[in-house]
This record gives structure tokens, sequence and C-alpha cells, in this order.
């Protein structure tokens, strides 16, 4: 990563964070905060595509900009900035939109899916969510964007609208956003109730604001199965899932003795729980404890997003001035 690189990534506020969240993209911002320009935002616009709760929205925002700065993301380094607080970006939304085709929206894995979840509410919101993602990106002309694997689409439509873009003006001016973590593969951390991702509106997440008690409460229910039925068999679904959350929070020698046990048929899957929630609470108990003092600050808060929200204006005004010219939209 170096310094000419910038980073954008965003986070809905639809609720609490939890350590999908955190693994997939929350510590990647803060590991990239020194190394390249960092813009972080709360998508509050796109929460409204799935939770229109006028009552809620403040509060969830609220949380999420708490949970950035506790983990650890520093206002003076990263740009941290509430979406409608940049309103640039519905225009370049718009604009966008004019080379986004419907059938490609349609075709979308993120639209089926709330299709068959909300198939009362198939909003034109939901329909365009990934052009509205897309200039998120763009307005910064972000190069990396740290996400997890279940982002990987959205960031590929992200690259064929800059490409479409680029192409159809002649211009070579949006960059191919890549989506990042370090080099390595993309991150999906599962439930802990034997399959699926772990998901804010799944139910089976372990949240950044969760007790250490209820977090052991979690993990030691987690889903497993009745044990390996012979040496070196391979691990069912609900059990390599535990071991999928061990490898993002447990030291490698923890997973290779636990492996171990597994292979040779003597592990106890309680021992292994035991051990994962409290590696799980080294990860989160530091967090949780700086939430709630910031989350009490208001007046921190509003003077981060009012810095915030100038920085990101700054970076889009410039942004959208070339594409209007781009595209022909000239003043008199
Ligand atoms: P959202 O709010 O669903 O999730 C925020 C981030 O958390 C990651 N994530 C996970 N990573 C690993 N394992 C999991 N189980 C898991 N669950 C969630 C997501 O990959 C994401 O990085 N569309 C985005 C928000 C967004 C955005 C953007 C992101 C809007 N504009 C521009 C990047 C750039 C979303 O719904 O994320």
């Amino acid at each position: 990563m170096d310094n000419k690189n910038i980073v954008l990534s965003g986070i809905r506020s639809t609720g609490q964070l939890h350590l999908g969240n955190y693994f997939g993209a929350l510590r990647n911002f803060t590991r990239m905060q020194h190394d390249a320009r960092c813009f972080f935002f709360i998508a509050d616009y796109h929460s409204l595509t799935t939770h229109p709760d006028p009552g809620q929205l403040h509060g969830n925002v609220k949380n999420i900009l708490s949970e950035y700065l506790a983990a650890g993301i520093d206002p003076e380094v990263a740009t941290i900035y509430i979406q409608s607080d940049v309103p640039q970006v519905a225009e370049l939304s718009l604009l966008l939109s004019m080379h986004a085709y419907v059938g490609e929206l349609e075709r979308t894995a993120s639209f089926k899916d709330k299709i068959r979840k909300q198939p009362d509410n198939v909003n034109a919101g939901l329909l365009c969510y990934p052009v509205l993602m897309a200039a998120d990106i763009l307005l910064h002309r972000a190069t990396h964007v740290p996400v997890g694997k279940d982002q990987e689409q959205h960031l590929e439509l992200t690259r064929q609208f800059a490409r479409r873009f680029n192409n159809i003006y002649g211009v070579n001016y949006f960059p191919e956003s890549v989506p990042y973590n370090f080099g390595q593969e993309l991150v999906k951390i599962p439930g802990l109730d034997g399959n699926g991702k772990m998901g804010k509106s799944e139910g089976n997440g372990i949240y950044l604001s969760d007790s250490d008690e209820a977090i052991r409460k979690k993990v030691m229910r987690a889903v497993t199965d009745a044990g390996p039925q012979a040496p070196d068999s391979p691990m069912s679904e609900p059990v390599r899932n535990i071991f999928t959350i061990m490898k993002a929070v447990s030291e490698p020698s923890t997973i290779d003795f636990f492996t171990e046990k597994y292979n040779k048929c003597e592990i106890r899957y309680g021992d292994l729980k035991k051990q994962l929630a409290e590696d799980i609470i080294r990860t989160v108990a530091p967090i949780r404890e700086r939430i709630a003092d910031i989350r009490s600050n208001d007046k921190y808060l509003h003077e981060v997003t009012a810095e915030g929200a100038e920085r990101a204006r700054r970076s889009a005004d410039a942004t959208l001035r070339d594409v209007r010219e781009i595209m022909g939209i000239h003043r008199f």
C-alpha cells in the first residue's frame, strides 16, 4: 500500500457491528489508515432500502460511528463521514445510472436475495443499490476498497461502471477499484448456527458491544456435530465454521492444537468452544469498553462528522466538477 492509493469503504447503519463486519472490514480500516488516503463512511442512504424506520436511523448511525472510533479509526488521520452529509453522491449515482443496465442490476445476487427476503418491498433503491455503491467509491476515485467476501460482486460492478464510463467518454478518469484484504483472500466469517455467514439480520452474530458473558453463552450454544468418527476425516460445516472463526481470533498454535485433536478423534467440543470464547473476548472487550464512552460524547461525535463531511465534500466536489465536464454538462 503506498500513499498515492485512495481507500474507501462503508458500512450500512442497520444495527450493531458483529465479528463479520470487524474482520471483513473494520479491522482493515484501522490497519490501512496510516498507509493511504482513507475515507470511511456510514452508509445511511443504503440502509433505507431495507430499514425505513426514521425513529431508529439516527441511533443506528451513532452506533456505527462510535464503533468505528472505538475500533481505532483516527479521525485526525482518516476521513470519517456520514453518506447523507455528502449528497453529491446522489448526483454521481444519477449520472452513473445512465450507463447501468437494468438487466445487469437485476442479475446481482444481493438483489435476487432481497427479492426473496422482502417480496413486498422490491423498491427501485434496491435495484440501484450497486450504482449508489459505485458512486460512493468513484466519488473519491478510490483504488482500494476493504470489504468482506459478500461485497465482491458489487465491486465487480463498480469496475464495470468505471470502465464503461472511461470507454464511452474516451477518458482515463475512474480507476478500477479493487476489493482489498492485505493481499489475502477476502474474508467470510460464518455464523455460529451451523451454516451461512454471520449477518446483522440473521440473529447469529457476536457483536462488538456484547458482554463477556453474552459471548460465552453464544459460543457455548454454537452448533457442532457428533464428533469425528475416524482419524483425519473431513469436518462438517458447523465444525469448520468454528475453526474459521478461530482462525480470525486465535493464535496459530491454538488452532494447530485443536486441529490435531480433531484429526486424532480426541477433540472435546466443549474445550474448543471455551477457548474460542476467551479468544473472542480478547478481541471484543477492549473495543466494547470504548464504545459506551464515545457514544455518550455528542460533542465529539459532532466534531468528527462535521470535519469529515467537509473533507469528503471537498473531494466529492472536485470529482463532480470533472464528471459533469466529461459528460458535457457546462455552466453558462
Ligand atoms: P454491510 O453493511 O452489509 O457490511 C459491512 C462490511 O462488513 C462485511 N461483512 C462481512 N465480512 C466477513 N464476514 C461476514 N460475515 C460479513 N458480514 C459483513 C461486508 O463485506 C462489508 O465490507 N454494500 C455495503 C456497504 C457499502 C459499501 C459502499 C462498502 C455501501 N457503499 C462502498 C464499500 C464501499 C454493505 O452492505 O455492507
